[in-house]
């Protein structure tokens, strides 16, 4: 790498993270999401998650099945996507499983071809998938008859339900859209998320869970809430006939990135001069800042003005406006060129400060940041 600013990933957070999901929950399938270069982690973590105990992967688009591909050449990887009919012969190679969403899809198919399919069941999102109980039924029938097999059938969930009644209704409109077919005859049967997962009860004809962000160190433990609000939401759950969420689990996951940029340039301000664009920030004191080679181009969100960054474990305030390429620092003497600086290392924290979700913050970072990987003794860069 030739410009020292780097997302760092420890590889082995990332498998201890599935270890510990593994113990609490107990699945037969356990699906990594590792769409948008894996959460923003890169594709290369594919292997540590498999060491944890991930046995099938799920992408969004074929573009991204082939990269997983180029890193594993046996683990089944699901498309969560459409894949257009015309592509199915790299499916059948590569050996990636497709997903049935729709009827004029279905009838795009050629039922000859060698694949796996799962069908997708739209339970109120109205996202992808199946609304009807009878297209389902003819589905499952032709596909009986046909090359294609039927190796799953999914859902996803559009809220938590833990403040409202659509994860019961997705209960309900999924076992009434798929009621036409005997789903024990379908060998994984996955719905759940990774909030979905640790807040509910185990979906008792399921036997796969689809898991994104808890892989990625986000427990999702939640503070229950307390006095009026407590009051008010059981009345709520109490009216409208909601099943009882968990707030707490056992999970101890942690995450595994951290963003690093370096000291480019050291500069003395005088009182009264500006930094950065806009002359928005001037400069109320003699004032010495670094400039770190990373901007909103590398996903540093503008939402980080003001924060924030570590040199050394000491705390050292961004100033002006963020640039495409580069941020300003206010410092100290303490603080030399080629210093490594530490952007954000508290992933949670973070998100808090600027209001993004860890989905938002983690899929931001652009493939310009190169991503260094710690596993074991192991250390390996990739430029993605
Ligand atoms: C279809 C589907 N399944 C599973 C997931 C994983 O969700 P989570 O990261 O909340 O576990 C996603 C993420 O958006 C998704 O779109």
């Amino acid at each position: 790498m030739y410009r020292k600013t780097y997302a760092e990933i420890d590889c082995d957070i990332l498998t201890d993270n599935i270890k510990n999901i593994k113990e609490n929950y107990k699945y037969d399938y356990y699906i990594g999401v590792v769409k948008a270069n894996a959460y923003g982690h890169g594709d290369y973590i594919i292997n540590s998650l498999i060491e944890g105990g991930i046995n099938y992967l799920a992408a969004s688009s074929l573009e991204e099945c082939l990269n997983i591909r180029k890193r594993n050449n046996d683990i089944p990887i699901l498309c969560l996507e459409k894949i257009n009919a015309e592509y199915l012969d790299i499916c059948e190679k590569e050996n990636i499983t497709i997903t049935i969403t729709d009827m004029a899809y279905f009838n795009s198919l050629d039922l000859t071809k060698c694949l796996k399919a799962h069908i997708k069941i739209d339970s109120g999102m109205n996202r992808l998938g199946f609304k009807d109980k009878n297209e389902v039924k003819e589905v499952f029938d032709k596909l009986t008859n046909s090359n294609i097999i039927l190796e799953g059938i999914y859902t996803h969930f559009g809220t938590s339900g833990m403040w409202d009644k659509y994860y019961d209704n997705a209960i309900e409109k999924f076992k009434e859209i798929t009621s036409l077919i005997d789903l024990t005859k379908i060998p994984i049967v996955h719905l759940s998320r990774s909030l979905t997962l640790v807040t509910h009860p185990k979906i008792d004809f399921a036997n796969g869970v689809r898991l994104g962000i808890a892989m990625y160190g986000f427990d999702q433990n939640m503070n229950e809430p307390t006095g009026l609000r407590k009051i008010k939401r059981n009345m709520y759950l109490k009216k409208h006939h909601i099943s009882p969420i968990t707030f707490k689990n056992n999970l101890k996951l942690k995450t595994a990135l951290t963003l690093h940029s370096t000291v480019m340039a050291t500069k003395e301000v005088k009182q009264g001069e500006y930094i950065s664009y806009g002359a928005k920030y001037i400069a109320n004191e003699n004032t010495k800042i670094a400039i770190l080679p990373i901007g909103y181009a590398d996903g540093l969100l503008k939402e980080n003005e003001n924060l924030t960054v570590k040199i050394n474990d000491r705390e050292y305030k961004i100033v002006g406006e963020i640039c495409m390429d580069m941020i300003a620092v206010k410092i100290d003497d303490k603080v030399k060129i080629n210093d490594d600086v530490i952007i954000y290392d508290d992933i949670k924290k973070r998100c808090k400060q600027i209001g993004v979700s860890a989905y938002t913050l983690l899929t931001s970072i652009t493939t310009r940041v190169p991503r260094v990987y710690k596993e074991k003794e192991k250390i390996t860069e990739i430029k993605y």
